[in-house]
């Protein structure tokens, strides 16, 4: 998982209102004890072969791209971002991109090396790196792996070679199922596959046909993505010049509930809106975003959210690097990080990330959670014994199911209410005023 967006004006206008009530632009004071000292670590590699007809993260397509001082400035950063931060210890690292798998297994070797200096990396931290078929044959996985790697996250997307062709992909479905194969053989257990549906052109029965072909062939993990139409992409304005049909909104919803379906069967848990895993394999990774926790971005256009103990600050920030690789090198090379933009989080800000991004998982947000997270702002005391403003719980009888056109919300009155829990109605009420809250465990 790259890049998290959680733009305030798309959160329902009644729960802009309550965050407001809630938390205005007070700041929100971080615990200095364990939490505080932990984060997960974000590494963007920004080069593509080749750009996707659909894609608009941050990449770019090099002429004549210098390794050695990319590998030194994204050093030189981490260096300097983890002794800001102060932690004492990296969770886990996701190398992202962009196609890190164009980076040599040096670059990785030496980035890990560098956090493991400057920090604790534990041995068995989950670190990740996401290749692309093509510049991941199965000599350079083992190399990545021999880095330190020990997760596979591979751009699959589809394994029909016309879907593959709109999507600009520079693969076909047979070397993505040849990746794919040498993936389970180095990370067995630990490989995992990104796929897109709702791509134009496809159909329900085509989609069904594509997870009988896949689910098969997968190991424990599967990240499934509804296709995004993004403004300034080719495949934007194909759509929008009519030249391509794209399958109707309600068939797209159908696809996904196909999807939740046929992976439930194989056994999948689905632990996040998109996200499915078996045999434990969910990602710690991502798991830190939606909980909530402290993490680091490195590289160009990296995003990145945590307290900067070094300056003395005790408040979580919002920091976003300078997009373009160019400009932020020579940031870096002057500074020793090319951070573009740095926000103070109010107290709003933080308990609407933990809401949008909690709603996502399958557990929702629990007090233990945002309690830790929320120590010493006025949202503290709200707990079991102090429920009124923030409460949560399941209420069991009632089997309503999973929503995948709400994304498992609901605006009410009072806040949001939340499924789902396997056969019971789980719920969540955010609310300034006690006398808003219209449900009670
Ligand atoms: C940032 S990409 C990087 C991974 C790698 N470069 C690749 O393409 O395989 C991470 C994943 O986001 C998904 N993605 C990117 N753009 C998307 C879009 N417009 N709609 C849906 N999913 C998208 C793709 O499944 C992709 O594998
Ligand atoms: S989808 Fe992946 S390979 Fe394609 S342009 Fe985006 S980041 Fe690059």
């Amino acid at each position: 998982m790259a890049g998290l967006r959680v733009p305030r004006d798309r959160l329902p206008a009644a729960l802009r209102r309550l965050l407001r009530a809630a938390g205005g632009r007070r700041a929100v004071h971080l615990p200095r004890g364990e939490p505080g000292r932990t984060a997960a670590l974000y590494v963007h590699w920004p080069y593509c072969e080749k750009r996707c007809s659909y894609c608009n993260f941050n990449k770019y397509i090099p002429r004549g791209l210098d390794e050695p001082a990319m590998r030194s400035c994204l050093t030189q950063e981490a260096q300097t971002l983890l002794r800001l931060s102060q932690v004492q210890r990296i969770t886990s690292v996701f190398f992202g991109g962009g196609t890190p798998s164009l980076a040599s297994p040096l670059t990785i070797a030496t980035i890990l090396d560098t956090i493991s200096q400057s920090t604790h990396l534990a041995g068995d931290a989950e670190v990740t790196l996401e290749a692309n078929p093509t510049s991941a044959g199965a000599s350079r996985l083992a190399g990545f792996q021999a880095a330190g790697a020990n997760r596979l996250s591979i751009g699959i997307q589809s394994l029909d070679d016309s879907e593959l062709r709109l999507l600009g992909r520079t693969h076909t479905a047979g070397e993505a199922l040849r990746t794919l194969e040498e993936g389970k053989k180095l990370f067995p257990g630990h490989t995992s596959v990104d796929v897109i549906f709702g791509l134009p052109g496809q159909t329900l029965a085509s989609w069904v046909r594509a997870l009988e072909k896949l689910l098969p062939l997968c190991d424990d993990h599967v990240s499934l993505y509804q296709l995004t139409l993004e403004r300034g992409t080719s495949l934007f304005k194909q759509v929008h010049q009519g030249s391509l049909p794209m399958p109707e909104p309600d068939v797209v919803a159908e696809m996904y509930e196909a999807a939740r379906e046929a992976l439930q069967e194989a056994g999948f848990r689905q632990y996040e809106v998109s996200n499915f895993a078996r045999n434990g394999a969910l990602s710690t990774h991502n798991l830190s975003y939606w909980q909530g926790s402290q993490y680091i971005g490195l590289g160009p256009g990296a995003h990145g959210r945590f307290v900067p103990l070094g300056e003395g600050k005790s408040l979580r920030e919002a920091r976003i690097q300078t997009l373009e690789p160019d400009n932020w090198m020579k940031e870096v090379m002057a500074f020793g990080h090319g951070t573009r933009k740095q926000t103070a989080l109010s107290e709003g800000d933080v308990l609407e990330e933990i809401l949008a991004l909690g709603l996502r998982t399958d557990v929702g947000i629990s007090h233990q959670g945002t309690e830790v997270l929320l120590e010493g702002s006025s949202c503290a005391g709200l707990s079991a014994t102090n429920p009124p403003q923030f409460a949560s719980g399941v209420v069991g009888g009632e089997n309503i199911p999973w929503n995948p056109r709400a994304l498992s919300a609901r605006s009410s009155r009072a806040g949001w209410t939340v499924p789902p829990c396997e056969g019971s109605w789980r719920w969540l009420v955010v609310a300034s005023n006690p006398e808003d809250i219209v449900a009670t465990l």
